[in-house]
């Protein structure tokens, strides 16, 4: 967040373009009339908020701060695990393969074999992991790391575990753990890397320098975390989403919460406690998940942003096409999930869930006000979910009535609280519908759009989405007595080749650095300058059909909140009149996003081409003339005492 307001402040100074509002009303020119002393409806107090599922390299390789990949020895069964490499020094002489025979747990029942031949303290012999597209290493940093081991006989030696330059082959951390026994045992053990240059260029590397057997598992190695907290997330992808003010997370997915088939659901049991207490799981984005990321780390991750957490519990329904079918065969599904939601609000003391959250750490209940029930489920063609809706909703009305309880496709026999509605479009769709909800029925359900995003721009989006996507959420500003909440999707991407299932993604990253696309900031934008109060306004005269806005007030701020949008190549000039008795200060903050080219962007490589720049409106006044250059997305702050 510092850095990103310390850009706006030392680009305000190059901020090109006039600032100075005329204080005479142009003639001729459409006028946007605010009437704040008519209020139309309250803005909703939860509008803004993130949506998040294992996709793209999202926990794994993304936020979740684990640098080593595969450490649970996944896959390839008597083959050398993947992203791990034999380390064989000197005239050392080893073979590694994955060992599903040996596990240090019930869960984890996988380990990398390495069978070493030949080693001595000077020549010795091990494995190298490569991480997540490389591991980061910054300057004067201590890492905390751990495995589990056990050798064929006693005597191996003690295991050292270097961090490793891959363009230097030189270590930049080194730590020795004690020596195996012939038990499985956790060891522990800290790198701390001195004064060198930031660099994704690194591996680890495990290694002993006597011959024998030995079994490692649950290879783990952390940086420092957002709010220091163990099995934590990355600071720098944190710190970009605390900057967006946001008010939810929903979670786990998306497609994620399904899984491609039910035994591949998010299944939240199976995600809690010790790391070697979670088998993981393979996510339909086509690898596997840790499960490092469990039901707890989301919890905690809302908790560190403040923010509330949606939780979406599964349903019955698979993405490829396996279902439950409403009635005793769901009843188990339904005690899941309300035995999860024990889990996540139970008192500690009172009740079998709450309890088994406080051994986990946490006593305190989290709050929850919205639970969806299932995702996407139009795309169950079989018509089951009106039956699988009404027995969650009953099942939850009963013991929480004050929970909102969120459909994922339109039911008839049972009213939804809140239906999610999502949409995936071009910007051209979106100028072209930012009415929708206009006429949207006020008596129906509410309306969560859970996700919504307009898909240009890869990995993440460009300045042409970014302007989508502004017009959009014009349309849920002005709608937001009926859209209570509403998120992009999807959040993140590993920008690594590979790393992406899904084009246009709002944050992205590698392993050291991450970025906010134009998409990113629009949102922030927008998230930051809401009122609470959407007044009465129109246009008279005509504007650009590529022109849109929002005006939210806030009465006991005193504030104004003016979003324009043009997307148009030309400069859109506009009167703005705000109905007496208003009294508004000469000065207004004013907040701008433009590029001289819709395609521009930013990237892993020029991660602040677009981004908000912070400067003041002079000469405003109840009216004013203002002129919105093209391809802009501004926002006014106006002190209306
Ligand atoms: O956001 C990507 C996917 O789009 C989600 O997993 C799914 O809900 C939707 O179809």
């Amino acid at each position: 967040m510092a850095a990103i307001a310390m850009v706006w402040v030392l680009l305000a100074a190059t901020m090109p373009g006039p600032l100075i509002a005329r204080a005479e009303t142009s003639a001729g020119i459409a006028t946007l009339n605010i009437d704040t002393s008519k209020p139309l409806h309250s803005v909703s107090p939860m509008l803004y908020g993130l949506m998040t599922e294992e996709i793209n390299y999202s926990y794994d390789g993304g936020l979740y701060a684990e640098m080593v990949r595969n450490r649970t020895f996944l896959g390839r069964e008597n083959a050398a695990p993947a992203h791990w490499f034999v380390v064989q020094e000197g005239n050392a002489n080893a073979a590694i393969k994955v060992d599903s025979t040996q596990g240090p747990s019930e869960a984890v029942r996988t380990s990398m074999l390495i069978d070493v031949a030949k080693a001595d303290p000077e020549n010795m012999a091990g494995a190298l992991n490569e991480g997540y597209w490389g591991m980061a290493v910054r300057p004067n940093t201590t890492y905390k790391g751990s495995f589990y081991a056990k050798g064929d006989a006693a005597g191996m030696g003690p295991v050292t575990v270097t961090l490793v330059n891959n363009n230097s082959g030189k270590a930049v951390a080194k730590a020795t753990t004690a020596e195996p026994t012939t038990e499985w045992k956790r060891y522990e053990f800290t790198l701390a890397v001195g004064n060198l240059a930031t660099s994704a260029a690194n591996h680890l590397t495990l290694a002993v320098g006597h011959t024998g057997k030995i079994w490692l598992s649950l290879v783990s190695l952390f940086p420092p975390t957002y709010h220091d907290r163990a099995n934590g997330n990355r600071i720098d992808i944190m710190e970009k989403l605390a900057a967006m003010h946001s008010k939810f997370l929903r979670f786990p997915g998306g497609n994620y919460l399904e899984g491609d088939e039910i035994h591949q659901r998010f299944d939240w049991k199976r995600t809690l406690g010790d790391l070697v207490d979670r088998p993981g799981h393979p996510s339909p984005w086509r690898y596997e998940s840790t499960d490092g990321m469990g039901l707890v780390e989301f919890m905690e991750w809302a908790e560190d942003l403040n923010i509330q957490p949606v939780l979406a519990v599964y349903a019955g329904y698979s993405l490829k096409g396996s279902r439950i079918a409403p009635g005793p065969a769901l009843a188990p599904f339904v005690d899941d999930a309300m035995e999860e939601l024990e889990f996540v609000m139970g008192d500690a003391a009172g009740t079998t869930w709450g309890a088994v959250r406080a051994k986990l750490g946490h006593p305190k209940p989290f709050p929850l006000q919205y639970v969806e029930i299932g995702n996407e489920d139009q795309f169950d063609r079989s018509g089951s979910y009106e039956g699988r809706y009404a027995q969650f909703y009953k099942a939850i009305k009963k013991k929480y009535p004050q929970l909102q309880v969120i459909a994922t496709t339109a039911v008839k026999r049972t009213k939804p609280d809140v239906l999610d509605d999502h949409y995936y479009r071009r910007a051209t769709e979106f100028f072209a519908d930012v009415k929708h909800y206009d006429a949207a029925d006020r008596n129906g359900p509410k309306i969560f759009v859970g996700e919504w995003a307009t898909r240009e721009g890869a990995p993440t989006t460009n300045f042409q989405a970014a302007l989508g996507d502004a017009a959009w959420m014009t349309g849920m500003e002005r709608n937001s007595d009926v859209i209570v909440m509403a998120c992009y999707a999807p959040l993140f991407v590993n920008v690594n080749p590979g790393g992406m299932q899904w084009e246009s993604n709002l944050i992205g990253y590698d392993a050291v650095w991450s970025f906010g696309s134009p998409s990113y900031y629009a949102q922030a934008m927008f998230a930051e300058y809401l009122g609470t109060v959407v007044p009465t306004s129109s246009i008279t005269g005509s504007v650009s059909e590529r022109f849109f806005y929002s005006v939210t007030s806030d009465p006991t701020k005193g504030k104004i909140y003016l979003k324009l949008v043009n997307a148009s190549s030309a400069d859109q000039p506009l009167n703005i009149n705000l109905a007496e008795p208003v009294h508004i200060a000469s000065d207004a903050a004013l907040v701008t996003l433009s590029a001289a080219d819709p395609m521009a962007t930013n990237s892993i490589a020029d991660r602040e081409r677009i981004v908000p720049i912070k400067t003041k409106l002079h000469g405003v006044a109840a009216n004013f003339s203002h002129r919105l250059p093209p391809y802009t997305i501004q926002m006014m702050e106006l002190d209306a005492k």
